[in-house]
């Protein structure tokens, strides 16, 4: 997969893919992310990429030339190419807006994202973005929830850390993301480490019984206790 970013500050990304999963996903070249600074797209003399609303109001809004000229170099084409045709845009890859107005991250969206080989996310600032940048090249808009953040670089964060680990061979273990809250619908079970007894408290004798069916079926029963405990709506669309 290649991941594409376009933000106005480039920077706020060297820690999140430079550790942990991220950084082991680029090492092993599951995943190429690439950190773009919209300010070298400017055609302004001082680098703006943001101008006044028509029609007054207050703040700033994203001008839609950097952008159609970043996503054009991109994508190896022209301007006027993706003015015309967003199927064929959506062909080559996903361009994904950041917004309190998208469609909310779920992990069914992450999945959705996970097929695809190319993302190229726009991490809105200022006001807005111009209208036409929506219109004519976004393919996808996406919440991180009902909450307004000051820039879209930590949605974008959020979801790429969220797709690249439902890449296959990412996680170390094969199965490990199966096993992880959401993917059936269903809270993770708790969990336990040594000491099986901490000042009284005991690990449940289930999981130390060494009996693997036994374990499976207290693990879902927690699980499904758990979900309708604190989710109960993500049982609805299955029976358990
Ligand atoms: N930009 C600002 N707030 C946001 C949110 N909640 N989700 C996605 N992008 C945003």
């Amino acid at each position: 997969m290649k991941i594409d970013i376009l933000t106005l500050f480039p920077s706020m990304f060297d820690g999140i893919i430079n550790e942990t999963i991220l950084k082991r996903a680029r090492k092993s070249g599951k995943v190429k992310i690439s950190v773009h600074n919209l300010r070298d797209w400017s055609k302004d003399k001082h680098n703006k990429v943001d101008d006044r609303p028509y029609g007054g109001g207050p703040g700033m809004v994203l001008q839609s030339q950097p952008v159609f000229n970043a996503i054009a170099e991109i994508l190896g084409c022209s301007v006027a190419s993706l003015t015309k045709n967003k199927n064929k845009i959506k062909k080559k890859a996903r361009i994904v807006f950041l917004t309190p107005q998208g469609k909310k991250l779920e992990q069914k969206v992450v999945k959705r994202l996970e097929k695809h080989k190319h993302l190229i996310l726009i991490c809105g600032h200022y006001e807005g973005i111009d209208e036409r940048v929506r219109k004519h090249l976004v393919t996808d808009e996406v919440s991180i929830g009902d909450y307004v953040l000051t820039c879209g670089e930590i949605p974008a964060m959020v979801l790429i850390d969220a797709v690249v680990r439902l890449i296959p061979g990412v996680l170390g273990h094969k199965d490990s993301n199966k096993l992880e809250s959401f993917s059936e619908n269903l809270l993770e079970y708790p969990h336990y480490t040594r000491p099986a007894d901490f000042c009284g408290l005991k690990v449940p004798k289930e999981l130390l019984s060494g009996n693997h069916k036994k374990i499976e079926k207290w693990r879902r029963a927690q699980s499904i206790k758990r979900t309708k405990q604190r989710r109960p709506e993500l049982l609805m669309s299955k029976n358990y």
